[in-house]
């Protein structure tokens, strides 16, 4: 089992949330914890800081990508010359693969600073992500994290959310198996098939899975904290918090956003 969280935000962390997740943790035991970016909200010493404890606090291996909150905003010497300055202190390399019982992982660093919201990946990158498929087992899930989407059909987002290459990008990946890349920074939770919506004929589909906010107060619109599972067999399941038990509770549904 994976556990997909994303847009922990420290800095605006519910407590409640974190305790949660650390119950789910115990009783689960998934093989590996993913973050797919914006770990903290101002990308200041504390935020990271909170964010590595609570990371260490699970006892479960994990693995994390930066988001468009990880370099800093207001702080225009290092967001010009180290932006990635504190995200590297903490977590080291911006790009890492992992591999576990089920699962390849490979992080992928969208953000720069000229395109704060929508990210950026470059050719190299693709080309990079391609080498590295092609050699992942064939008993593995092949799975890419980055911070922003590929895809939405989100009405207040579209496209301009995701980076100009990511459809280039899929049609490369999707011939070497690529299962499912998982995102965040929407706040809003997802799955699409790429194959379908980016009609590449495929013999397989490619998963795009967002995940909401795990733990922050930073809801997008009414909908709750939230963090998605991916099992062994590679199916995908959503968890809400509950305010009442105050635990992560599994929907078969996804709550509709109010927009
Ligand atoms: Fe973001």
């Amino acid at each position: 089992m994976l556990l997909h969280l994303s847009d922990l935000n420290f800095g605006t962390e519910r407590p409640e949330c974190i305790r949660a997740i650390k119950k789910f943790c115990e009783q689960h035991q998934p093989e590996v914890v993913v973050v797919s970016g914006d770990l903290t909200q101002r990308a200041k010493l504390k935020e990271f800081y909170a964010c590595k404890q609570f990371l260490e606090s699970l006892k479960t291996p994990y693995f994390v990508v930066p988001g468009n909150h990880d370099i800093p905003l207001y702080q225009l010497w290092n967001r010009f010359f180290r932006p990635f300055g504190l995200y590297q202190l903490f977590f080291g390399s911006l790009e890492n693969t992992l591999v576990t019982e089920h699962f390849y992982l490979i992080g992928m660093n969208s953000i720069r600073r000229r395109y704060h919201t929508r990210g950026h990946i470059s050719i190299e990158q693709i080309q990079h992500v391609d080498d590295v498929l092609q050699k992942v087992p064939v008993n593995k899930l092949k799975i890419i994290v980055s911070h922003q989407p590929f895809y939405t059909d989100n009405e207040n987002h579209h496209l301009k959310d995701c980076p100009a290459l990511g459809q280039f990008a899929i049609k490369e990946w999707g011939q070497y198996q690529l299962y499912a890349l998982l995102h965040g920074h929407l706040h809003l939770v997802a799955v699409y098939d790429l194959n379908k919506e980016f009609q590449l004929n495929l013999p397989h589909p490619v998963y795009e899975v967002h995940a909401g906010t795990a733990i922050s107060t930073r809801l997008h619109k009414n909908m709750p904290n939230s963090f998605n599972v991916i099992l062994n067999d590679g199916s995908f399941q959503h968890w809400f918090f509950d305010e009442a038990s105050q635990l992560f509770v599994h929907h078969e549904k996804v709550p509709v956003s109010p927009d």
